[in-house]
């Protein structure tokens, strides 16, 4: 702390050079001339001669020290000073989304999204017929022949030689295979080369009936079919989702129930009474 900076005894040394170039002998009295030539106004002729301008004042180290020194950008503050915040919305989005509904009408409006294109979204019809204003039910009383049409499409029941598919004494009358425009209904389940599991099928037979077509659950029409398939509850849907059962078994395995199933079947059929 005591030392003298490298720069103050290098003036020094460089003032003296000067003075001993215009006063060679005045050596120890260097300082005192010095003083002389710069506070004196009488000389100024020789101070210009004698005594160069004093070069600039160098930053003392701990200022160049400061300014050389790597800084954050004031932005990168900004920016720094909300990452907490980043941080929480962060985890908030890559949280998985706990969904609350599942069960076969979830599982319905999600499977749906594939039949609207022909259907239209509220069942209006299209390409496909239409579902909606109690009209798929007209076709299928019983939700058990609804199972059985969707899961093997139109092209059995014509291989099969059915007149009709669903209820041949249909109110506005029975419909016949390929009778709508000649087009077909794509085969769901996969023993026909559908794209739908079992459950998914009845998912979606339900959400066609429940959401779309009109039927109330807590009608005394309705109510039994939708708690024992459709219901969140539904102890068939469990257990087709779990594979512990299929079409061809269910109604043998749920015989006990109070309303005991009818059989679905994976093969074209007629109707049940
Ligand atoms: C490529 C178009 C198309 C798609 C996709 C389609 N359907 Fe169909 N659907 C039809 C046609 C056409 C008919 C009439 C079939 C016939 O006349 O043989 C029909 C008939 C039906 C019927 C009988 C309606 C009645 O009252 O006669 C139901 C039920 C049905 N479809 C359900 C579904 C479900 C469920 C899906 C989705 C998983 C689906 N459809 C996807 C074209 C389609």
């Amino acid at each position: 702390m005591t030392e003298v900076p490298d720069f103050l005894l290098k003036r020094s040394k460089d003032r003296r050079a000067a003075l001993s170039g215009a006063a060679p002998t005045a050596e120890p009295s260097a300082s005192k001339e010095v003083a002389k030539t710069v506070t004196s106004s009488a000389a100024p002729a020789l101070a210009a001669e004698v005594a160069p301008p004093p070069p600039p004042k160098p930053d003392p180290a701990y200022v160049v020290a400061a300014k050389s020194r790597k800084k954050i950008p004031f932005w990168a503050m900004a920016t720094l000073s909300l990452l907490p915040v980043w941080a929480f919305l962060y985890l908030l989005a890559v949280s998985p989304v706990v969904r609350e509904e599942s069960g076969p009408m979830a599982t319905g409006a999600e499977v749906y999204g594939a039949c609207a294109s022909c259907h239209g979204a509220n069942g209006q019809g299209g390409a496909g017929r239409v579902l909606h204003e109690g009209e798929v039910l007209k076709t299928f009383p019983n939700i058990e022949d609804m199972l059985n049409f969707v899961y093997t499409g139109s092209q059995p029941f014509v291989a099969a030689g059915l007149a009709v598919y669903g209820d041949a004494d249909r109110e506005g009358g029975g419909h016949a295979p390929l009778s709508y425009n000649g087009n077909a209904m794509p085969a769901q389940g996969e023993k026909w080369g559908g794209g739908l599991t079992d459950y998914e099928v009845l998912g979606v037979v339900c959400h066609e009936r429940y959401a779309i077509g009109g039927a109330d659950p807590k009608s005394e029409q309705w109510a039994s079919e939708y708690a024992t398939w459709c219901s969140p509850e539904s102890e068939i849907f469990a257990a087709l989702q779990a594979g512990a059962v299929d079409y061809d078994t269910l109604a043998e395995s749920f015989a006990m129930l109070e309303v005991p199933p009818r059989a679905v079947g994976t093969e074209a059929r007629p109707s049940t009474k």
